[in-house]
């Protein structure tokens, strides 16, 4: 999508203008945001100005549009606005979407030509993950088969930070050694027991996950835990089991 955009923009800036005025505005979702754009006033002529933007997949969209001479006209929807401030021309976005990223373009037109004036790739970042740190302990004492062994995966979070609505889920996934992917072998449900948090506010949150097996000879190899929050998946470093008496045989 991205691409699409500075193609359209290296073509805009190639035909149209040498010296449009272009930037990269990246801001949270939900956010208020603001672009300008220099409204030149003369009395001379009567140039008028708009604002469009082109967001992937749909055609340009016209946002409202003003004059060069001072005009109070107000170009309103529910979360757009254009209007003039002094010696320029404004667009305000309230409450931005992530659909509103996308290429916005403060245009002239003067009688027959056009020109952009400005160019602004607006990019709208949805919420990150809070994990500060996935770390997975290994097993303290060598395992032989028979014996149970105990898997720990500690979350830390920023809990002052909290952007991702409900809780992350924690995984298990086991690679061996003579499979290419790892298999996924256990999933935690949402207790919400294993957290602890420390009474002070800004002190980060941990969460401890332990996974317990009996195993057996063929348990040999690396286990990840991983937690998915926020749309992404966060993977620990992953601890190496190796069980006794196997090495032996090899
Ligand atoms: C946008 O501009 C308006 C009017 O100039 C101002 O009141 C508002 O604080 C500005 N908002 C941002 C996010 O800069
Ligand atoms: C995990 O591995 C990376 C790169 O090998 C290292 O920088 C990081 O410190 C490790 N993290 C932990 C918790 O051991
Ligand atoms: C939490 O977010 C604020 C604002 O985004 C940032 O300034 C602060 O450093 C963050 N806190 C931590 C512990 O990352």
């Amino acid at each position: 999508m991205l691409t699409v955009f500075y193609l359209l923009l290296i073509l805009t800036v190639g035909r149209c203008s040498d010296d449009l005025n272009f930037d990269m505005k990246t801001v949270g979702v939900g956010d208020d945001v603001n672009l300008t754009c220099t409204r030149e006033t003369s009395s001379e002529y009567k140039a008028t100005f708009f604002w469009i933007r082109l967001v992937s997949g749909n055609i340009p969209e016209f946002l409202g549009g003003t004059y060069s001479f001072d005009y109070n006209g107000v170009n309103k929807t529910p979360r757009m606005t254009t209007k003039q401030e002094p010696g320029t021309f404004l667009l305000q976005i309230h409450e931005t979407k992530l659909s509103d990223t996308g290429l916005y373009y403060c245009i002239k037109i003067n009688e027959l030509s056009l020109t952009f004036l400005k160019g602004t790739f607006l990019r709208i970042k949805g919420p990150e993950p809070d994990i500060t740190a996935v770390i997975q302990v290994p097993p303290s004492d060598p395992v032989r088969p028979g014996d149970s062994v105990t898997l720990q995966c500690s979350v830390l979070s920023d809990s002052e930070n909290k952007t991702c609505p409900g809780e992350h889920s924690v995984y298990w996934f086991r690679a061996g050694s003579d499979e290419s992917h790892p298999s996924l072998i256990y999933a935690h449900g949402n207790s919400g027991d294993e957290c602890e948090r420390s009474p002070q506010t800004h002190s980060p949150q941990k969460c401890v996950y332990s996974f317990s097996k009996k195993v057996s000879s063929s348990d040999a190899g690396t286990y990840y835990c991983a937690v998915a929050t926020c749309g992404e998946i966060l993977f620990g470093n992953g601890t190496k089991l190796e069980i006794e008496g196997n090495c032996r045989t090899f």
